[in-house]
């Protein structure tokens, strides 16, 4: 399967970057190709009125890497694993932009839109956040942000690694071994079971067989 890891902290070698090696080597200790980006290399521009910003062809006329970044190597993947900083109790700042931008090439106005929305579905994601807070409210609200933004993409959020750190590689000391959970994040990317039952939902009244199976499905 085909992974990318986004890194979205302008600190390359800061926490949230050291946890998206971390997951970037599970996902490779898997066997999946994976493909490595830090944000800032590519997203310079925030999202503007599409009406003014749109060129005549209707393309978005940000000048930076974003629609190649998206193009050639977001839709592509099976797998996302995004790494952001806690930044005021939300999402690093050049993430929420790779996310409003979305919007320039998935609306009804977008050039090939409904081909990129559609190319943006089906994805499993896992989201890494380094933070110096640690108590469980100050992440809540990126976590549950991440689970409607991925509900309303149609895509499966199978897991969240905190690590806890202010100064740079400093998750690496974190007791609650971040990076291991991040690199196990990476590792099971594509078979972590993730269920979302409604009360009529057929299933069976157990969850694992004794060999770790779910019932009834294959691993
Ligand atoms: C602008 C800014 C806002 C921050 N806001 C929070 C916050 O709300 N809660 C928190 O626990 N840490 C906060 N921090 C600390 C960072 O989340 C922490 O240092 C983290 O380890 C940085 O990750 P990085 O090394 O990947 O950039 C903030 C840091 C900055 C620079």
């Amino acid at each position: 399967m085909k992974v990318l890891v986004l890194s979205s902290s302008p600190r390359r070698d800061g926490n949230s970057s050291t946890m998206a090696h971390a997951a970037a080597d599970g996902a490779r200790q898997a066997g999946h190709q994976v493909d490595f980006a830090y944000l800032a290399d590519h997203v310079q521009g925030l999202f503007r009125d599409c009406r003014t910003c749109r060129d005549l062809s209707g393309a978005c006329t940000v000048g930076d890497d974003y629609e190649r970044l998206l193009l050639d190597r977001v839709v592509p993947a099976d797998g996302l694993v995004i790494a952001t900083p806690l930044y005021w109790y939300g999402m690093s700042g050049a993430l929420k932009t790779f996310f409003d931008r979305l919007f320039c090439y998935t609306s009804g106005s977008a050039p090939d839109g409904d081909a990129v929305a559609g190319g943006l579905t089906g994805k499993r994601v896992a989201l890494l956040i380094a933070c110096e807070e640690s108590y469980r409210g100050a992440t809540l609200g990126l976590t549950a942000q991440f689970q409607e933004l991925t509900r309303y993409l149609h895509q499966e959020l199978v897991g969240v690694a905190v690590g806890i750190g202010n100064s740079r590689g400093e998750v690496s000391q974190d007791p609650a071994r971040p990076l291991e959970q991040a690199a196990e994040l990476g590792r099971r990317l594509f078979d972590v079971r993730v269920t979302d039952y409604r009360i009529d939902t057929p299933r069976s009244n157990r969850v694992w067989e004794s060999n770790g199976a779910r019932p009834g499905v294959s691993r």
